[in-house]
């Protein structure tokens, strides 16, 4: 079937859609269009699609009418055929929060039948910075076939060499990897510590070679982050947020919604270094932290010593949600906090957590359509959705945190 790759098309540009584009129509068919708007008329170039294709991708290369929330970008290598990294860098900050309040809105109501206003709240940006700039912490490079470091295309294997990256935190942009080569290396990790006691630190970077090998170029494997009055270590290829208001905004989002009492049990599942447990412990009874990645835990329990409440478990979640399934044989939970990867929890994990009937459950998501799926399975084990708050701690991607109450109906 012929591509239509490079044909182009004048359209009107509907609503927002997960993933960083807007849904337009053409000949009857869907495009999805990176670098458009809602309400704007544009030139489309088709990215991806054949004439037989159920809908097409594009990439809005001329605008005819733009939206009143276009703005120019920050940054030299985004826009069509340009850095996937950023989806929203031609949107004002005000409109990506509308546009990432409109997706999270629309798949509650698509996956869990919910209808609920959303808003999204602005963080606390990098001192000095501009805003919505420069704040990523954690970054991977992909590594090109002359050994430039930079970001993949949208949707594609290709690199996009980079002499500057405007989201990522200063502390990274010092490490000079653009600057470098790097032979026979397929990523580099770049990651900076951040907080009142620990700017001085070196920043880290990890080499990955495309034989599986790794290589320690720049600072420690394992860094140190302060944040909520506590020292945190984690390794470079571990897990740590990577927006540095965020450990502050999601723990007290947690707190908020557990709404904790001093005699309670906590679970805090896909634990990462401990986060939340770390914040938690000194508000209740006992705290477990569940994490299956080894040095995760290693770091968690360093994290954590003082705070003998807490015990770090090393195991992946739903072996151990399986292992508690009597709960007459422990402290059942009061307490249920979750922060799972992207693909969410899945009904086997939700069954699981709602079987040993937590007094609430605290849900911290990064993919809005995952929350949704496991919305809509909590709600049919009778755990109702309650406050949902979100955060736009990924400004210029089309990236949001959310966090989700749920209690018994
Ligand atoms: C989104 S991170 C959250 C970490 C932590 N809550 C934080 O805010 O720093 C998810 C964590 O879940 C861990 N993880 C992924 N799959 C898991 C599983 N099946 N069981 C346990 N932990 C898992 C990852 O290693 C990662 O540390």
């Amino acid at each position: 079937m012929t591509s239509l790759i490079g044909q182009r098309y004048e359209v009107k540009v509907g609503s927002v859609a997960h993933g960083g584009f807007c849904v337009a129509r053409h000949d009857g068919r869907a495009i999805f269009v990176r670098h458009s708007l809602p309400g704007e008329r544009v030139i489309v170039e088709i990215t991806d699609g054949k004439e037989d294709s159920r809908y097409l991708r594009g990439d809005a290369v001329e605008i005819v009418t733009p939206s009143p929330e276009r703005v120019d970008s920050q940054c030299a290598v985004s826009g069509p055929g340009g850095c996937g990294g950023c989806d929203w860098q031609h949107v004002s900050l005000k409109g990506q929060r509308e546009l990432k309040a409109a997706v999270v809105a629309e798949q509650l109501k698509r996956l869990a039948g919910i209808d609920r206003e959303i808003v999204v709240q602005e963080v606390p940006g990098v001192a000095g910075q501009p805003e919505g700039l420069h704040w990523r912490t954690r970054m991977r490079f992909a590594i090109d076939e002359q050994g430039h470091a930079g970001l993949r295309r949208s949707r594609s294997h290709d690199v996009v060499a980079l002499q500057d990256c405007a989201i990522a935190h200063p502390r990274v942009l010092e490490a000079e990897v653009f600057g470098a080569t790097w032979p026979g290396a397929e990523s580099v990790m770049v990651a900076a510590p951040v907080g009142p006691t620990v700017e001085t630190n070196e920043t880290s970077v990890l080499v990955e070679y495309r034989d599986g090998t790794k290589h320690q170029a720049l600072g420690p494997a394992t860094l140190v982050n302060d944040a909520v009055d506590r020292l945190w270590r984690s390794r470079v290829d571990g897990f740590w947020q990577v927006h540095p208001s965020a450990p502050a905004v999601l723990v007290d989002a947690v707190i908020t919604a557990a709404q904790p009492r001093p005699s309670d049990v906590v679970w805090d599942l896909y634990a990462g270094v401990g986060l939340f447990a770390g914040a938690l412990a000194p508000l209740v009874s006992d705290v477990v932290a569940v994490e299956s990645e080894a040095a995760s835990c290693r770091d968690g329990e360093r994290n954590l010593k003082d705070l003998k409440t807490v015990k770090v478990v090393h195991e992946r979640v739903d072996k151990w949600l399986r292992q508690q399934a009597d709960p007459q044989q422990l402290d059942a939970p009061d307490i249920v906090v979750l922060d799972p990867p992207r693909k969410g929890a899945g009904a086997s994990i939700v069954g699981m957590i709602c079987g040993v009937k937590p007094r609430v459950v605290v849900y911290v998501a990064c993919d809005p359509a995952a929350l949704a799926r496991d919305v809509a399975l909590f709600a049919a084990q009778g755990y109702e959705l309650g406050e949902l708050t979100a955060y736009d701690l990924f400004p210029m991607t089309h990236h949001v945190e959310c966090v989700a109450v749920f209690t018994l109906s």
